[in-house]
C-alpha cells in the first residue's frame, strides 16, 4: 500500500515536471518571436546574445550566453533595466513606483536607466528569459549553424560566425 502511494506520488511529480516543461517551451517560443521582431535587444547584445552589438551606434551589451541569472532575475532586468548602466528598462512604469528593486525615480536620481525603445509586458519578459535560458546560456560561442537556425539561411549576419566542426 505504501509502495503504491509512493508510486502515485512519483507519478504526480512527473506530471508536474511535464507540465512545467511544456509551459517553459511555450514561453521560449514566444520569447524567440519577441527577440526577433518586437524588441531591439540585438542592437546591443547581438542576434546570438553574445554581447557584440549589431548596431555600431549602440553600446555593447552583456554576454547573455554566460549570464548567471535565473529566469526571474532575467525578467526583472528586462523590465527594470540596470541602474547606472546602459541596460534600458522596458516596463514603461518602471521607477514610477517601487516595483523595480524597491526604487523610485526620486530615490535613484541620475542612475536611472534609459527607457527602452519599446514597451514590454511581464509576459514578454518571461518569454525572453525562457528563450535566453533555452537557446543561449551554456551553449558556448555562437556558430553559423545556430545563427541560420535563428535568422534563416539568407541572413548575411550569419557569415560572421564560424561554422561548427
Ligand atoms: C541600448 C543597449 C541595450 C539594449 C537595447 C538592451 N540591452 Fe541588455 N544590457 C545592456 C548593457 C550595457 C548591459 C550590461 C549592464 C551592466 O553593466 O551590468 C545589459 C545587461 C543585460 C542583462 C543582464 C545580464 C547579466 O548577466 O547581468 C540582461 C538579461 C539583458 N541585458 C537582456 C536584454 C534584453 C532581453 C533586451 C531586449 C529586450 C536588452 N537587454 C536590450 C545594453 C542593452
Amino acid at each position: 500500500m505504501n509502495g503504491f502511494r509512493a508510486l502515485g506520488g512519483a507519478f504526480a511529480a512527473l506530471c508536474l515536471i511535464g507540465t512545467a516543461g511544456i509551459a517553459s517551451a511555450q514561453d521560449a517560443n514566444f520569447g524567440r518571436s519577441v527577440w526577433l521582431s518586437q524588441a531591439n535587444c540585438a542592437d546591443c547584445h547581438g542576434w546570438l546574445g553574445d554581447g557584440i552589438n549589431e548596431d555600431p551606434r549602440s553600446p555593447k551589451g552583456a554576454d547573455l550566453r554566460v549570464t548567471v541569472l535565473d529566469a526571474a532575475q532575467l525578467a526583472e532586468v528586462i523590465l527594470c533595466g540596470r541602474p547606472g548602466t546602459g541596460m534600458p528598462h522596458f516596463d514603461p512604469r518602471a521607477y514610477t513606483d517601487d516595483r523595480c528593486y524597491g526604487l523610485t525615480a526620486a530615490a535613484i536620481g541620475d542612475a536611472i536607466p534609459p527607457a527602452g525603445a519599446q514597451e514590454l509586458t511581464a509576459r514578454h519578459a518571461r518569454g525572453l528569459a525562457a528563450f535566453i535560458l533555452a537557446e543561449f546560456v551554456g551553449k558556448g560561442a555562437p556558430t553559423r549553424q545556430e545563427c541560420v537556425a535563428l535568422l534563416g539561411p539568407d541572413s548575411q549576419t550569419c557569415n560572421k560566425y564560424p561554422s561548427a566542426p
